[in-house]
């Protein structure tokens, strides 16, 4: 059977979290391809609230596997924390965790470098969760990375540590003006992780395989969003990952027949944290209204997220560059009682109307959003549990959507609960 992947097809944060625990229900394995702990995936079951940054959000399913490919970078420290938390909440891992042995850990001068150059960087700051990300992605890009492999071989770990350390000294003493980072205490703290890791380190390609060819359903997790992709994203002001679909190929040891399907997750209105270019940024109070309604703060930095309307020539791109077959609506709920609602349907570049997203920086920066208006509606639609049952002004405002993207909508979650779902079609079928 082939595999399933949920992308984001905005700036991150369109509630994947929230849609892959849902899904699980129909899945066997779910696999985590991308980014690290700069995500944060927020998952209320039954009542209680669980926030995940590295495990996959089928974890809370028992029964289910759940795999961190070899795309992510990992932070032991915060891995097991992580692990810890997800015991606590009542969930088994032995058996049911593993971890690409081949993926790349994020070391304590990535977390400093990552500061030090948003530093350097002054007024270009490109808003970094600070959590070492882009430093580990160009250590595994530059051939110095650490993989969860080498972690475990202590003699292997050992040798690359004194390596690399005389040189990222280096670098922190005469570039960054840093104290250089002492041998034995790095050593002596990432082998400690390393004890607590092995159970759960595995070759991760023949059993993703495995599980296909037996005919389990495999759903691939990805983190932020399309627009935070290195490659299709805003650049410079992106994240260091693929966030596309295509990362699940490479995130994973996937080839791109073993794809059915790509389930694009589109929050109903736009948020962007960090710095780069927005243009249907609402610097007003409907992005206050936003923001509040929408508790638009980050589950991983509890940064405020910058909020506007939706933008449907951003994400027209997004289901081309993930090859989108189905979309999951998120947050409508939070759009109730606003008389119109406004939706980015064309842009308007140096005095003339496009429907492209420009690739440019500079051309994004200068493009005006025009808007079509619909009607709004004033009911609480978090307890709708059908189609039918929502108000008409809403299923017109889902099917312009669809109408705008090219795709349908599969699933529309009209709140943080499980229960808050309504399955319009079938996505895997
Ligand atoms: P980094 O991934 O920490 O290097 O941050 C690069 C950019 O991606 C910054 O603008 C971050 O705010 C943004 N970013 C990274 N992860 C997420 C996420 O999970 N949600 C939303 N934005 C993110």
């Amino acid at each position: 059977m082939p595999a399933f992947v949920v992308v984001g097809m905005q700036w991150g944060d369109e509630g994947k979290g929230k849609v892959v625990d849902y899904v699980t229900r129909y899945a066997d394995v779910v696999v985590r391809h991308n980014g690290g702990n700069n995500a944060g995936h927020t998952l209320m079951v039954g009542g209680k609230q669980t926030i995940l940054h590295l495990i996959p959000s089928g974890i809370l399913h028992e029964g289910k596997i759940c795999i961190i490919g070899n795309g992510t970078v990992l932070d032991p420290a915060v891995l097991l924390e992580e692990v810890d938390a997800v015991r606590a909440a009542g969930a088994r891992l032995e058996g049911r965790l593993f971890i690409s042995e081949t993926a790349h850990i994020i070391m304590p001068y990535h977390k400093l470098f990552d500061k030090a150059q948003e530093k350097f960087r002054g007024k270009n700051r490109l808003g970094t969760t600070g959590r070492g990300i882009g430093p580990a992605y160009a250590d595994k890009a530059e051939r110095f990375g650490i993989r969860l492999g080498d972690l475990l071989d202590t003699a292997v770990f050992k040798a690359k540590l004194a390596n690399l350390l005389e040189y990222k000294n280096l670098m922190l003493e005469k570039l960054f003006d840093e104290p250089p980072l002492c041998f034995d205490t790095v050593c002596d703290e990432y082998l400690g992780y390393a004890d607590r890791l092995r159970p759960f380190a595995a070759d991760i390609v023949p059993m993703v395989h495995e599980a296909l060819r037996a005919g389990r359903q495999v759903v691939c997790e990805g983190a932020q969003g399309t627009m935070l992709d290195l490659d299709h994203g805003t650049f410079p002001y992106v994240t260091s990952s693929t966030t596309l679909s295509a990362g699940a190929c490479s995130g994973i040891g996937l080839g791109p027949r073993d794809i059915k399907g790509v389930i694009g997750i589109v929050k109903a209105y736009t948020t962007r944290v960090g710095e780069g270019p927005f243009p249907t940024e609402l610097l007003n109070s409907s992005g206050e209204f936003l923001r509040e309604k929408g508790r638009e703060y980050g589950a991983t930095t509890g940064r405020p997220r910058r909020c506007g309307w939706l933008d449907c020539v951003q994400l027209r791109r997004a289901a081309m560059v993930n090859g989108v077959t189905h979309l999951v609506l998120t947050k409508p709920d939070v759009l109730g009682s606003l008389d119109t609602i406004k939706i980015c349907t064309a842009y308007e570049l140096d005095g003339r109307k496009t429907l492209e997203f420009p690739g440019q920086l500079s051309k994004l920066e200068r493009v005006i959003p025009l808007y079509e208006e619909m009607p709004g509606w004033t009911e609480d639609i978090s307890t709708c549990s059908s189609w039918t049952g929502l108000p008409a002004a809403a299923r017109a405002y889902f099917k312009r959507i669809e109408e705008l993207i090219g795709a349908p909508v599969a699933i529309v979650s009209v709140g943080p609960g499980r229960e808050q779902t309504i399955e319009c079609v079938d996505p895997f079928a």
